[in-house]
């Protein structure tokens, strides 16, 4: 997991065509993005326009048709992939967020932060604190002892954050990870995602359509009908305003 060499993403020409013939589908036609170390940008455009695709392929989830992909020193695809163990790939370096939390249903909350370090070779109790340290950081703490179903919707979002970040990976990708959450935690997420970032030198990268966060970005890229445009972003601090209404109440 230790990887010394250079972070960051770049994605060059990226493509990918859904099926074959009459109907293929070519939802990436040709994308570039960089994302530096350190760095959360945003990734914003139209429901169909390739968001999650584009993830899906830099995750090693789906195979790109064409293009090329580097994650810090490696490239890990061009035109077929480069890497022979995708899923050490996935597991190591690589922190996904869905909009929806996936908890493992057996494992009660520490657990389910701390089975990838313990995974990843830590120990079992270096892997639960540091579990602990990331659920104080979400303000979830309070359910460490609990099963996932006890949780509400948005306990359960700010748990499967805390899993993302658990190895530290040099990459996180996030998937509308905020749909779930009230203003003041959708912004603590981001909060802790910069933190996250200059901390450990992630490479973030954030798909939303959430306004509450979209002004936070200092980069955005737009995709439209396959392909990504650059622009800059407002890279507005981040203001919590506390209000009363918690999403336990509205989950
Ligand atoms: N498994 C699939 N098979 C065929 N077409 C797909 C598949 N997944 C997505 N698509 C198509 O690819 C395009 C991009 O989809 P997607 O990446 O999910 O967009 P977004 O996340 O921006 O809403 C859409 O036209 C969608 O219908
Ligand atoms: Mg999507």
């Amino acid at each position: 997991m230790a990887e010394t060499g250079k972070r960051g993403i770049t994605i060059e020409g990226l493509r990918k065509r859904y099926g074959s013939g009459d109907t293929a589908v070519d939802a990436l036609k040709g994308v570039d993005m960089t994302v530096s170390p350190g760095e959360v940008v945003g990734l914003i455009g139209p429901s169909g326009s390739g968001k999650s695709t584009l993830l899906k392929c830099l995750g090693a989830v789906i195979e790109p048709t064409g293009g090329r992909m580097t994650l810090g020193s490696d490239v890990i695809y061009d035109g077929k992939w480069k890497i022979k163990d995708l899923r050490a790939l996935r597991r190591d370096r690589i922190g996904f967020i869905f909009q929806a939390p996936y908890l493992i249903p057996f494992l009660d909350v520490t657990d389910n932060v701390a089975l990838l370090p313990m995974l990843a070779g830590h120990p079992d109790g270096e892997s639960r604190k540091r579990a602990m340290e990331l659920l104080e950081a979400l303000d979830v703490a309070h359910r460490a002892s609990a099963m996932p179903s006890r949780l509400s919707g948005g306990e359960q979002q700010r748990v499967a954050i805390a899993r993302a970040l658990a190895n530290r990976p040099p990459v996180i990708l996030a998937d509308e990870p905020t749909a779930p959450l009230d203003s003041e935690r959708a912004l603590s997420v981001i909060t802790i995602l910069n933190a996250m970032a200059k901390q450990y030198e992630t490479a973030i990268i954030v798909v939303t359509h959430d306004e509450k966060i979209i002004p936070t970005f200092r980069r955005i890229y737009h995709i439209r009908d396959g392909k990504t445009e650059e622009m800059a972003g407002e890279g507005r601090s981040v203001e919590i305003k506390k209000n009363n209404q918690s999403e336990e109440e509205t989950a």
